[in-house]
């Protein structure tokens, strides 16, 4: 097997395995909230372990391994350095874990010193995506400039624009700036930007990466990326409580994330045309998940914000569909039209799974008929949120067993 491809199978294991950490540390979070027992730890810090672990060690090490074999296409040798940049990543993503689990964002005490371990590893985590960008920036010359090279480079620059936000956090945070609007707007610049830009852009890089080759475009091929990049980094305003947002605010939000949605529309046609001949019925589920997504982002531009401003459950919704019925589950079609000798049980109970996740997030998004919910809804709601873990469990399993006859 190539050099490449290995360093993807590895990678994909071990990003699989923190995948499953994160999605059990999700279900904890709700198995908390119908009053099950968690060891005594803070609610909030299970969720930033979540949500922490999701984005270091799962929704970054994957596009960056698909980067990496991208480039080692012309540049073979570029392994050694892209394979040491990616697990260094990865170790650094994982030994903040703990201390988000136990501490949150809170200094731990070691004698006299109070060290904010989390936010110190998380800082260093983000000088491992600007080593990659190095890396990145020193070979792509030497790749094609396809459709999903113009991708993989927006993402790139969103992953440091986003960055630039989780920077601006620590430094309000330790400079003791005191004002609500400025650390939720530089917090919510880093999620959007890094959500909307980083995760989305990495895998339509992806997607163009393994889809059919024949395309031709009718517009200039910017005009597919342009307006995701311009429009991602607006959409912050959206994730400010109800209190600190204002009209001109949320006018920035809507324009962003028309831009986004008229991007990912045009890419959605197009992708439907391109499809990957391997998967097909894997590859519409991703599509449809797309589909939805944008949907309800257009519906947020359209739709009175009475409706929809400041309901909680909708935002999760909204996140999981794009982070997880989206991103992941593209994550899994991408690497087994790669990979093409390992079973698809655990990808078709994955997406199953996700559809149920995703069904149980609806009803209580606070879009859903209170009469028309089921009794016991939080029940309901965390059986969805132990499916996940259970497939990603079953793919670990099929996916390291292949690996080891492959030897
Ligand atoms: C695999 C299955 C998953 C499960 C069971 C799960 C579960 C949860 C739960 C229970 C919450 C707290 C919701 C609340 O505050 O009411 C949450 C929040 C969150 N999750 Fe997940 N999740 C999953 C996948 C993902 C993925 C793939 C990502 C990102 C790559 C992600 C990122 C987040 C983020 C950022 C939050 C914080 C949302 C906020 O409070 O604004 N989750 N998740």
């Amino acid at each position: 097997m190539e050099q490449k491809d290995q360093l993807l199978q590895k990678v994909w294991l071990w990003s699989l395995l923190f995948f499953l950490v994160a999605a059990f540390t999700g279900f904890v979070y709700r198995w908390g909230l119908i009053g099950g027992d968690i060891l005594g730890l803070r609610m909030s810090n299970v969720r930033h372990a979540h949500s922490h672990l999701m984005f270091f060690n799962w929704v970054t090490p994957v596009p960056l391994v698909f980067m990496a074999r991208h480039l080692m296409k012309t540049a073979p040798e570029a392994y050694s350095s892209l394979k040491w940049c990616i697990t260094v990543i990865i170790l650094i993503g994982f030994a903040s874990y703990p201390f988000f689990l136990i501490y949150g964002y809170h200094p731990v005490q070691i004698g006299t010193a109070n060290l904010p371990f989390s936010v110190m590893l998380s800082g260093l985590v983000m000088i491992g995506w600007y080593w990659f960008g190095l890396i990145y920036l020193k070979y792509r010359n030497k790749a094609d400039s396809s459709l999903s090279q113009l991708f993989y480079d927006g993402a790139l620059v969103m992953l440091v624009v986003s960055s630039l936000g989780a920077w601006g956090v620590a430094v309000a945070q330790f400079g003791n700036i005191d004002n609500n609007l400025i650390s939720g707007a530089l917090t919510h610049f880093f999620l959007t930007t890094f959500t909307e830009g980083w995760c989305v852009l990495a895998a339509i890089g992806i997607f163009y990466d393994l889809s059919k080759k024949n395309y031709s475009l009718p517009v200039d091929k910017n005009w597919l990326i342009a307006p995701i990049v311009l429009g991602a980094p607006l959409m912050f305003p959206f994730g400010l409580s109800v209190d600190l947002l204002n009209e001109s605010l949320l006018w920035t939000a809507k324009f962003g994330s028309l831009l986004v949605g008229i991007g990912l529309g045009i890419n959605l046609w197009y992708m439907a045309r391109a499809l990957p001949s391997r998967n097909k019925v894997i590859w519409l589920f991703v599509l449809a998940m797309l589909a939805l997504k944008v949907t309800i982002q257009l519906s947020a531009v359209f739709l009175p914000e009475t409706l929809w401003l400041g309901q909680h459950g909708l935002r999760v919704l909204y996140l999981h569909l794009m982070l997880l019925g989206f991103v992941s589950t593209l994550f899994f079609a991408a690497f087994h039209t790669v990979n093409t000798r390992s079973s698809k049980a655990g990808v078709y109970l994955f997406l199953g799974s996700v559809f149920v996740l995703i069904a149980t997030l609806v009803l209580i998004s606070g879009l859903w008929p209170p009469a028309w919910q089921p009794t016991n809804v939080y029940r309901w709601v965390t059986v969805g949120a132990i499916l996940p873990s259970i497939a990603i469990a079953v793919e670990l399993v099929v996916a390291g067993y292949s690996r080891f006859k492959q030897g």
